[in-house]
């Protein structure tokens, strides 16, 4: 016990002290790390592109995991499962569920590709979504995505949620 009560003396006052390590972000460290795009496009960056661009980019990045076509290989599907999800076998894809275009483009200038994330240009980005969003039959392949246009995409399953009816929740979310 006594050994316990010498650490706890030796370490609580260093505990208050700083401890002399790191250094507080710069700005634009804080700029470059704040790229979180909210569903309405709150932070949608600069750039565009259609399905036609973004054919090349997903051939080149993103097929060997998830088919040619987004069809799904090693990894998820991305296309296809419309009218699937009340069956005995859901397939959730960006096609038959998720409800916004731009949690989509928020999902793959963060985290895809899977082994190299944040190696695209936002125009890749936008491309490559337009890409997808045109093999699930929610656009054509020379619609323009952009910072204006992809929050006015109407996603399939968008009205297929049931709203949180907490009180507290319905003050948040619009
Ligand atoms: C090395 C393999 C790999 C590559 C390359 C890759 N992905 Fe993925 N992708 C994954 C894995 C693994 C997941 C699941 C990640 C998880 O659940 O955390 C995933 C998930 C996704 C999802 C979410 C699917 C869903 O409905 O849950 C999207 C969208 C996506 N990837 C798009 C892309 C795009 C676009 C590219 C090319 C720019 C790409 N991926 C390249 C491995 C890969």
């Amino acid at each position: 016990m006594w050994k316990l009560s010498l650490v706890l003396a030796l370490a609580l006052p260093a505990m208050g002290q700083k401890l002399g390590v790191g250094r507080a972000a710069t700005a634009d460290e804080v700029k470059a790390a704040d790229i979180g795009v909210l569903i309405d496009g709150t932070n949608l960056p600069a750039g565009k592109g259609t399905a036609v661009e973004g054919k090349e980019v997903f051939a080149k990045r993103c097929a060997k995991c998830h088919g040619a076509k987004g069809e799904g290989g090693d990894e998820a599907p991305l296309v296809g499962g419309k009218g699937s999800l009340t069956s005995v076998k859901p397939l959730k894809t960006i096609g038959s569920y998720w409800p916004y275009a731009t949690t989509l483009f928020d999902y793959i200038n963060r985290a895809m590709p899977f082994n190299q994330p944040g190696i695209l240009t936002p125009d890749q980005v936008y491309a490559v979504s337009a890409f997808l969003l045109n093999q699930n039959g929610v656009i054509q392949e020379n619609d323009v995505m952009d910072a204006k246009s992809l929050p006015k995409v109407k996603m399939p399953n968008r009205d297929g949620f049931i709203k949180d009816s907490r009180p507290d929740v319905k003050k948040r979310v619009k």
